[in-house]
Protein backbone atom coordinates (compact mmCIF):
# COMPACT_ATOMS: atom_id res chain seq x y z
CA UNK A 1 0.00 0.00 0.00
CA UNK A 2 1.72 3.52 -1.16
CA UNK A 3 -0.44 5.76 1.56
CA UNK A 4 -1.06 4.13 4.66
CA UNK A 5 -1.93 7.07 7.16
CA UNK A 6 0.50 7.67 10.31
CA UNK A 7 -1.98 6.71 13.57
CA UNK A 8 -2.89 10.44 13.63
CA UNK A 9 -6.94 11.09 13.23
CA UNK A 10 -7.08 13.68 11.05
CA UNK A 11 -8.71 14.57 7.59
CA UNK A 12 -5.77 14.44 5.48
CA UNK A 13 -5.21 10.98 7.17
CA UNK A 14 -8.39 9.74 6.01
CA UNK A 15 -8.79 11.11 2.72
CA UNK A 16 -5.40 9.02 2.24
CA UNK A 17 -6.91 6.07 3.42
CA UNK A 18 -9.84 6.08 1.07
CA UNK A 19 -7.81 6.21 -1.85
CA UNK A 20 -7.00 3.08 -0.89
CA UNK A 21 -11.14 1.53 -1.40
CA UNK A 22 -11.73 2.19 -5.38
CA UNK A 23 -15.44 1.59 -4.94
CA UNK A 24 -16.15 4.79 -2.93
CA UNK A 25 -15.26 6.75 -5.88
CA UNK A 26 -19.45 4.96 -7.39
CA UNK A 27 -21.53 7.73 -7.73
CA UNK A 28 -24.39 5.85 -7.22
CA UNK A 29 -27.64 7.88 -8.61
CA UNK A 30 -24.54 10.54 -9.60
CA UNK A 31 -24.17 11.76 -6.15
CA UNK A 32 -21.24 11.27 -3.94
CA UNK A 33 -21.04 7.87 -2.22
CA UNK A 34 -21.38 7.76 1.78
CA UNK A 35 -21.20 4.05 2.47
CA UNK A 36 -22.40 3.50 5.78
CA UNK A 37 -23.62 -0.24 5.68
CA UNK A 38 -20.13 -1.51 6.73
CA UNK A 39 -21.70 -3.94 9.81
CA UNK A 40 -23.42 -5.73 6.97
CA UNK A 41 -20.05 -6.29 4.66
CA UNK A 42 -16.90 -3.69 4.40
CA UNK A 43 -15.46 -2.28 0.98
CA UNK A 44 -12.15 -3.45 0.45
CA UNK A 45 -8.98 -2.15 -0.13
CA UNK A 46 -6.55 -2.45 -3.52
CA UNK A 47 -4.09 -4.86 -1.92
CA UNK A 48 -7.11 -7.08 -0.66
CA UNK A 49 -7.84 -7.01 -4.49
CA UNK A 50 -4.67 -7.06 -5.90
CA UNK A 51 -3.70 -10.71 -3.46
CA UNK A 52 -6.50 -12.08 -5.19
CA UNK A 53 -5.83 -11.59 -8.51
CA UNK A 54 -2.17 -12.23 -8.09
CA UNK A 55 -3.20 -15.17 -6.29
CA UNK A 56 -5.10 -16.22 -9.73
CA UNK A 57 -2.55 -14.56 -11.98
CA UNK A 58 0.61 -16.53 -10.16
CA UNK A 59 0.01 -19.11 -8.37
CA UNK A 60 -3.50 -20.85 -8.61
CA UNK A 61 -3.65 -24.95 -8.28
CA UNK A 62 -4.85 -26.75 -5.17
CA UNK A 63 -3.01 -27.05 -2.64
CA UNK A 64 -1.68 -29.90 -0.27
CA UNK A 65 -1.90 -32.10 -2.65
CA UNK A 66 0.59 -31.34 -5.76
CA UNK A 67 4.16 -31.85 -5.74
CA UNK A 68 4.38 -28.66 -8.82
CA UNK A 69 5.76 -25.14 -8.24
CA UNK A 70 2.40 -23.42 -8.33
CA UNK A 71 0.60 -26.16 -6.28
CA UNK A 72 3.55 -25.43 -3.87
CA UNK A 73 2.53 -21.59 -4.24
CA UNK A 74 -0.54 -22.20 -3.74
CA UNK A 75 -0.53 -23.98 -0.32
CA UNK A 76 2.11 -21.46 0.77
CA UNK A 77 0.24 -18.25 -0.10
CA UNK A 78 -3.30 -20.01 1.80
CA UNK A 79 -0.89 -21.85 4.67
CA UNK A 80 0.43 -17.86 5.27
CA UNK A 81 -2.80 -16.25 4.91
CA UNK A 82 -3.44 -18.64 8.09
CA UNK A 83 -0.26 -17.51 10.08
CA UNK A 84 -1.42 -13.99 9.25
CA UNK A 85 -5.07 -14.47 10.50
CA UNK A 86 -3.35 -16.47 13.82
CA UNK A 87 -1.33 -13.42 14.59
CA UNK A 88 -4.21 -11.01 13.96
CA UNK A 89 -6.07 -12.32 16.48
CA UNK A 90 -2.86 -13.57 18.57
CA UNK A 91 -3.71 -17.59 18.54
CA UNK A 92 -0.76 -19.52 20.29
CA UNK A 93 -0.63 -21.72 16.94
CA UNK A 94 -1.72 -21.02 13.91
CA UNK A 95 -3.50 -24.63 13.71
CA UNK A 96 -6.03 -23.13 15.96
CA UNK A 97 -7.86 -21.31 12.88
CA UNK A 98 -10.03 -23.32 10.84
CA UNK A 99 -10.64 -21.68 7.48
CA UNK A 100 -15.12 -22.02 7.03
CA UNK A 101 -17.25 -20.44 4.91
CA UNK A 102 -18.08 -16.95 7.69
CA UNK A 103 -19.03 -16.87 11.07
CA UNK A 104 -22.09 -18.86 10.26
CA UNK A 105 -20.85 -21.69 9.59
CA UNK A 106 -18.02 -21.26 12.16
CA UNK A 107 -20.94 -21.27 14.82
CA UNK A 108 -22.68 -23.97 13.49
CA UNK A 109 -19.48 -26.41 13.11
CA UNK A 110 -18.79 -25.52 16.82
CA UNK A 111 -22.57 -25.98 17.73
CA UNK A 112 -22.63 -29.19 15.54
CA UNK A 113 -19.05 -30.95 16.78
CA UNK A 114 -18.73 -29.42 20.15
CA UNK A 115 -22.08 -29.29 21.37
CA UNK A 116 -22.95 -32.55 19.60
CA UNK A 117 -20.51 -33.99 21.60
CA UNK A 118 -20.92 -32.39 24.96
CA UNK A 119 -24.17 -31.34 25.63
CA UNK A 120 -26.96 -33.56 27.30
CA UNK A 121 -30.48 -33.16 28.20
CA UNK A 122 -30.27 -31.17 31.21
CA UNK A 123 -27.36 -29.28 30.14
CA UNK A 124 -27.59 -25.38 29.51
CA UNK A 125 -26.47 -23.57 26.50
CA UNK A 126 -26.53 -19.52 27.19
CA UNK A 127 -26.63 -16.57 24.95
CA UNK A 128 -28.19 -13.26 25.07
CA UNK A 129 -30.87 -11.63 23.65
CA UNK A 130 -28.93 -9.34 21.21
CA UNK A 131 -27.67 -12.21 19.35
CA UNK A 132 -27.86 -12.02 15.52
CA UNK A 133 -29.78 -15.08 14.68
CA UNK A 134 -26.30 -16.89 13.37
CA UNK A 135 -25.74 -17.35 17.34
CA UNK A 136 -29.32 -18.62 17.98
CA UNK A 137 -30.47 -21.19 15.80
CA UNK A 138 -27.61 -23.26 15.69
CA UNK A 139 -27.62 -23.45 19.20
CA UNK A 140 -31.57 -24.22 19.27
CA UNK A 141 -30.68 -27.14 16.32
CA UNK A 142 -28.07 -28.45 18.26
CA UNK A 143 -30.45 -28.43 21.95
CA UNK A 144 -33.10 -29.57 19.88
CA UNK A 145 -30.93 -32.62 18.88
CA UNK A 146 -29.53 -33.18 22.38
CA UNK A 147 -32.25 -31.97 24.61
CA UNK A 148 -29.74 -29.36 26.59
CA UNK A 149 -32.10 -26.14 27.32
CA UNK A 150 -31.30 -22.61 25.77
CA UNK A 151 -31.45 -19.68 28.25
CA UNK A 152 -30.86 -16.19 27.05
CA UNK A 153 -30.00 -13.47 29.02
CA UNK A 154 -31.40 -10.24 28.33
CA UNK A 155 -30.32 -6.37 28.22
CA UNK A 156 -31.89 -3.87 29.51
CA UNK A 157 -33.59 -0.98 27.64
CA UNK A 158 -30.76 1.20 26.56
CA UNK A 159 -28.96 -2.54 25.34
CA UNK A 160 -26.66 -2.84 28.11
CA UNK A 161 -26.01 -7.03 28.39
CA UNK A 162 -27.55 -8.03 32.08
CA UNK A 163 -24.46 -9.29 33.76
CA UNK A 164 -26.14 -9.69 36.86
CA UNK A 165 -28.81 -11.75 35.27
CA UNK A 166 -25.98 -13.70 33.21
CA UNK A 167 -23.80 -14.17 36.65
CA UNK A 168 -27.60 -15.79 37.62
CA UNK A 169 -28.16 -17.89 34.66
CA UNK A 170 -24.45 -19.52 34.76
CA UNK A 171 -24.12 -22.84 36.84
CA UNK A 172 -22.73 -26.20 36.85
CA UNK A 173 -25.77 -27.02 34.16
CA UNK A 174 -24.13 -24.21 31.64
CA UNK A 175 -21.73 -26.23 29.17
CA UNK A 176 -21.56 -23.26 26.54
CA UNK A 177 -21.61 -19.92 26.83
CA UNK A 178 -22.02 -17.65 23.01
CA UNK A 179 -22.04 -14.65 22.94
CA UNK A 180 -21.42 -11.72 20.85
CA UNK A 181 -18.53 -9.20 21.19
CA UNK A 182 -20.26 -6.45 19.79
CA UNK A 183 -23.91 -6.49 18.79
CA UNK A 184 -25.31 -6.19 14.73
CA UNK A 185 -28.80 -4.55 16.01
CA UNK A 186 -27.51 -2.36 18.89
CA UNK A 187 -24.14 -1.57 18.75
CA UNK A 188 -23.19 -2.58 22.42
CA UNK A 189 -19.74 -4.07 23.22
CA UNK A 190 -20.41 -6.98 26.03
CA UNK A 191 -18.02 -7.63 28.34
CA UNK A 192 -16.58 -10.47 26.97
CA UNK A 193 -13.14 -10.62 29.22
CA UNK A 194 -15.42 -10.95 32.67
CA UNK A 195 -18.64 -13.54 31.05
CA UNK A 196 -15.19 -15.55 30.05
CA UNK A 197 -13.70 -15.81 33.47
CA UNK A 198 -17.48 -16.05 34.95
CA UNK A 199 -18.23 -19.13 32.70
CA UNK A 200 -14.76 -20.43 32.96
CA UNK A 201 -15.56 -20.48 37.13
CA UNK A 202 -18.40 -23.01 36.38
CA UNK A 203 -16.25 -25.29 33.81
CA UNK A 204 -18.46 -24.03 31.07
CA UNK A 205 -16.36 -22.93 27.92
CA UNK A 206 -17.42 -19.95 25.57
CA UNK A 207 -17.79 -19.02 21.97
CA UNK A 208 -17.54 -15.39 21.17
CA UNK A 209 -18.93 -14.14 17.98
CA UNK A 210 -16.74 -11.90 16.56
CA UNK A 211 -18.34 -11.27 13.23
CA UNK A 212 -19.00 -6.98 14.14
CA UNK A 213 -15.99 -6.54 16.73
CA UNK A 214 -13.11 -8.07 15.08
CA UNK A 215 -12.55 -5.01 12.36
CA UNK A 216 -13.39 -2.48 15.10
CA UNK A 217 -10.97 -3.14 17.99
CA UNK A 218 -7.58 -5.39 18.40
CA UNK A 219 -8.99 -9.28 19.73
CA UNK A 220 -6.28 -11.03 21.57
CA UNK A 221 -7.80 -14.47 21.88
CA UNK A 222 -5.23 -15.62 24.43
CA UNK A 223 -6.16 -12.22 26.88
CA UNK A 224 -9.26 -12.69 26.43
CA UNK A 225 -9.03 -16.84 27.44
CA UNK A 226 -11.51 -17.25 24.61
CA UNK A 227 -12.70 -20.84 23.69
CA UNK A 228 -13.43 -20.38 20.44
CA UNK A 229 -13.80 -16.97 18.48
CA UNK A 230 -15.38 -16.36 15.30
CA UNK A 231 -14.67 -13.66 12.30
CA UNK A 232 -16.11 -13.33 9.00
CA UNK A 233 -14.13 -12.17 6.06
CA UNK A 234 -15.81 -9.78 3.97
CA UNK A 235 -16.61 -7.68 7.20
CA UNK A 236 -12.85 -7.67 7.86
CA UNK A 237 -12.12 -6.03 4.43
CA UNK A 238 -11.82 -8.85 2.71
CA UNK A 239 -13.45 -11.23 0.33
CA UNK A 240 -16.70 -12.83 1.25
CA UNK A 241 -17.10 -16.87 1.44
CA UNK A 242 -14.09 -17.13 3.91
CA UNK A 243 -14.85 -17.20 7.55
CA UNK A 244 -12.65 -18.28 10.62
CA UNK A 245 -12.88 -19.94 13.46
CA UNK A 246 -10.29 -19.74 16.25
CA UNK A 247 -10.02 -22.77 18.92
CA UNK A 248 -8.26 -23.65 21.77
CA UNK A 249 -6.17 -26.34 20.54
CA UNK A 250 -7.19 -28.97 23.03
CA UNK A 251 -11.13 -28.33 22.38
CA UNK A 252 -10.39 -28.41 18.47
CA UNK A 253 -8.36 -31.98 18.76
CA UNK A 254 -10.94 -33.43 20.85
CA UNK A 255 -13.57 -32.82 18.93
CA UNK A 256 -15.24 -34.96 15.75
CA UNK A 257 -15.48 -33.45 11.90
CA UNK A 258 -18.68 -32.68 10.52
CA UNK A 259 -18.18 -32.72 7.32
CA UNK A 260 -16.41 -35.34 5.58
CA UNK A 261 -14.37 -35.86 2.27
CA UNK A 262 -11.03 -34.67 0.93
CA UNK A 263 -8.14 -33.62 3.36
CA UNK A 264 -9.94 -33.85 6.67
CA UNK A 265 -8.58 -37.76 7.02
CA UNK A 266 -5.53 -39.21 7.63
CA UNK A 267 -6.71 -42.90 5.83
CA UNK A 268 -9.81 -44.12 4.23
CA UNK A 269 -11.14 -47.60 3.88
CA UNK A 270 -14.43 -48.86 3.31
CA UNK A 271 -14.66 -50.39 7.38
CA UNK A 272 -13.18 -46.80 8.19
CA UNK A 273 -11.44 -43.77 8.48
CA UNK A 274 -9.15 -41.62 10.54
CA UNK A 275 -8.64 -37.76 10.71
CA UNK A 276 -6.03 -35.63 9.24
CA UNK A 277 -4.60 -33.26 11.92
CA UNK A 278 -5.31 -29.36 13.13
CA UNK A 279 -7.00 -27.62 11.32
CA UNK A 280 -7.50 -30.11 8.05
CA UNK A 281 -9.66 -32.43 10.18
CA UNK A 282 -12.27 -29.63 9.76
CA UNK A 283 -11.35 -28.02 6.28
CA UNK A 284 -13.07 -31.13 4.09
CA UNK A 285 -12.82 -30.53 0.13
CA UNK A 286 -11.03 -27.87 -1.74
CA UNK A 287 -11.08 -24.60 0.68
CA UNK A 288 -11.63 -20.96 -0.97
CA UNK A 289 -7.71 -20.68 -1.16
CA UNK A 290 -7.93 -17.20 -3.37
CA UNK A 291 -10.66 -15.60 -0.25
CA UNK A 292 -7.95 -16.86 2.01
CA UNK A 293 -5.27 -15.50 0.39
CA UNK A 294 -7.56 -12.36 0.08
CA UNK A 295 -8.23 -12.38 4.32
CA UNK A 296 -4.23 -12.64 4.89
CA UNK A 297 -4.03 -9.74 2.65
CA UNK A 298 -7.28 -7.97 4.53
CA UNK A 299 -5.65 -8.57 8.05
CA UNK A 300 -2.23 -7.52 7.00
CA UNK A 301 -3.71 -3.95 6.07
CA UNK A 302 -5.81 -3.54 8.91
CA UNK A 303 -2.55 -4.17 11.53
CA UNK A 304 -0.86 -1.74 9.35
CA UNK A 305 -3.41 0.59 9.49
CA UNK A 306 -3.99 -0.22 13.27
CA UNK A 307 -6.32 -0.21 15.72
CA UNK A 308 -5.25 2.35 17.70
CA UNK A 309 -5.94 4.93 14.93
CA UNK A 310 -9.26 3.17 13.67
CA UNK A 311 -11.04 2.90 16.88
CA UNK A 312 -10.04 6.58 17.84
CA UNK A 313 -11.59 7.82 14.49
CA UNK A 314 -14.49 5.42 14.63
CA UNK A 315 -15.84 6.44 18.26
CA UNK A 316 -15.04 9.90 17.27
CA UNK A 317 -17.50 9.73 14.09
CA UNK A 318 -20.17 7.39 16.47
CA UNK A 319 -19.90 10.32 18.81
CA UNK A 320 -20.59 13.07 16.36
CA UNK A 321 -23.18 10.85 14.52
CA UNK A 322 -24.78 10.02 17.52
CA UNK A 323 -25.86 13.46 18.07
CA UNK A 324 -26.41 14.68 14.68
CA UNK A 325 -28.82 11.79 13.83
CA UNK A 326 -30.20 12.10 17.52
CA UNK A 327 -30.93 15.45 16.56
CA UNK A 328 -33.23 14.74 13.70
CA UNK A 329 -36.75 15.55 14.72
CA UNK A 330 -38.96 11.92 15.06
CA UNK A 331 -35.69 10.10 15.48
CA UNK A 332 -35.24 7.58 18.02
CA UNK A 333 -32.10 5.93 18.03
CA UNK A 334 -32.32 2.30 19.40
CA UNK A 335 -29.25 0.85 21.57
CA UNK A 336 -27.92 3.63 23.54
CA UNK A 337 -25.18 1.75 25.81
CA UNK A 338 -22.35 3.87 27.30
CA UNK A 339 -20.46 0.99 25.81
CA UNK A 340 -21.04 1.12 22.24
CA UNK A 341 -19.56 0.90 18.86
CA UNK A 342 -19.27 1.97 15.25
CA UNK A 343 -23.47 1.02 14.95
CA UNK A 344 -26.19 3.60 15.25
CA UNK A 345 -29.91 1.62 14.82
CA UNK A 346 -32.40 4.32 15.03
CA UNK A 347 -36.35 4.29 13.95
CA UNK A 348 -38.44 7.64 12.96
CA UNK A 349 -41.50 8.76 13.71
CA UNK A 350 -44.21 8.29 11.22
CA UNK A 351 -41.59 6.94 8.48
CA UNK A 352 -40.95 3.03 7.99
CA UNK A 353 -37.65 2.49 8.06
CA UNK A 354 -37.58 0.93 4.10
CA UNK A 355 -38.53 3.94 3.20
CA UNK A 356 -35.55 5.58 5.17
CA UNK A 357 -33.64 3.52 2.97
CA UNK A 358 -34.98 4.11 0.01
CA UNK A 359 -35.02 8.00 0.32
CA UNK A 360 -31.46 8.02 1.59
CA UNK A 361 -30.16 5.82 -1.30
CA UNK A 362 -30.94 8.37 -3.76
CA UNK A 363 -29.18 11.00 -1.79
CA UNK A 364 -25.78 8.67 -2.45
CA UNK A 365 -26.04 7.28 0.78
CA UNK A 366 -25.84 3.57 1.67
CA UNK A 367 -27.85 1.97 4.87
CA UNK A 368 -29.28 -0.92 5.86
CA UNK A 369 -32.96 -0.97 6.81
CA UNK A 370 -34.68 -4.36 8.72
CA UNK A 371 -34.32 -6.46 11.37
CA UNK A 372 -30.43 -6.99 10.97
CA UNK A 373 -31.09 -10.63 11.40
CA UNK A 374 -31.95 -9.90 14.97
CA UNK A 375 -35.87 -10.34 15.26
CA UNK A 376 -35.45 -10.47 19.16
CA UNK A 377 -33.58 -7.66 19.32
CA UNK A 378 -36.74 -6.08 17.62
CA UNK A 379 -39.22 -7.45 19.33
CA UNK A 380 -37.47 -6.16 22.83
CA UNK A 381 -38.18 -2.60 21.31
CA UNK A 382 -41.67 -3.25 20.17
CA UNK A 383 -40.27 -2.04 16.33
CA UNK A 384 -40.51 -4.27 12.96
CA UNK A 385 -37.44 -2.88 12.14
CA UNK A 386 -34.88 -0.01 12.20
CA UNK A 387 -32.16 2.01 9.69
CA UNK A 388 -28.75 1.41 10.80
CA UNK A 389 -25.85 3.17 9.59
CA UNK A 390 -22.72 1.99 10.67
CA UNK A 391 -18.74 2.89 10.16
CA UNK A 392 -15.52 1.79 8.98
CA UNK A 393 -12.35 3.04 8.85
CA UNK A 394 -12.87 5.35 5.81
CA UNK A 395 -16.17 6.81 6.59
CA UNK A 396 -15.88 10.55 7.40
CA UNK A 397 -17.95 13.58 8.88
CA UNK A 398 -19.12 14.71 5.18
CA UNK A 399 -20.93 10.71 5.00
CA UNK A 400 -22.63 11.71 8.50
CA UNK A 401 -24.01 14.97 7.41
CA UNK A 402 -24.86 13.63 4.07
CA UNK A 403 -27.14 11.22 5.97
CA UNK A 404 -28.23 13.53 8.31
CA UNK A 405 -29.05 15.96 5.41
CA UNK A 406 -31.08 12.47 3.43
CA UNK A 407 -32.88 11.95 6.97
CA UNK A 408 -34.44 15.59 6.90
CA UNK A 409 -35.71 14.44 2.95
CA UNK A 410 -37.04 11.68 4.22
CA UNK A 411 -38.68 13.45 6.98
CA UNK A 412 -40.03 15.72 4.53
CA UNK A 413 -41.21 13.76 1.92
CA UNK A 414 -42.86 11.21 4.37
CA UNK A 415 -44.58 13.22 7.35
C1 LIG B 1 -22.93 -10.33 15.15
C2 LIG B 1 -22.96 -11.16 13.90
N1 LIG B 1 -22.79 -12.48 13.97
C3 LIG B 1 -22.79 -13.26 12.90
C4 LIG B 1 -22.98 -12.74 11.64
C5 LIG B 1 -22.99 -13.64 10.47
O1 LIG B 1 -21.96 -13.32 9.58
P1 LIG B 1 -21.91 -14.10 8.18
O2 LIG B 1 -23.23 -13.79 7.50
O3 LIG B 1 -20.76 -13.52 7.45
O4 LIG B 1 -21.78 -15.53 8.49
C6 LIG B 1 -23.20 -11.37 11.50
C7 LIG B 1 -23.48 -10.79 10.18
O5 LIG B 1 -24.02 -9.72 10.04
C8 LIG B 1 -23.18 -10.56 12.66
O6 LIG B 1 -23.37 -9.24 12.58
Amino acid sequence: MSSVPTPVVTPAAVELLREEFPILAVRPHGQRLAYLDNAATAQKPREVLAAIAGYYETANANVHRGVHLLSERATAAFEGARADVAAFFNAAHAHEIVFTRNATESINLVAQSWGGAHLKAGDEVLISAMEHHSNIVPWQMICQRTGAQLRVAPFDDRGTLDLEACHRLLGPKTKIVAMSHLSNALGTVNPVADLITAAHAVGAVVLVDGAQASYHMAVDVQTLDADFYVATGHKLYGPTGVGVLYGKTALLDAMPPVMGGGDMIASVTFEQSTWNVLPYKFEAGTPHIAGAVGLGAAVRFLQRVGFGWITAHEADLLTYATEAVGAVPGVRLIGTSPHKASILSFVMDGVHPHDIGTVVDRAGVAIRTGHHCAQPVMARFGVPATARASLAMYNTREDIDQLVAALHEARRVFT
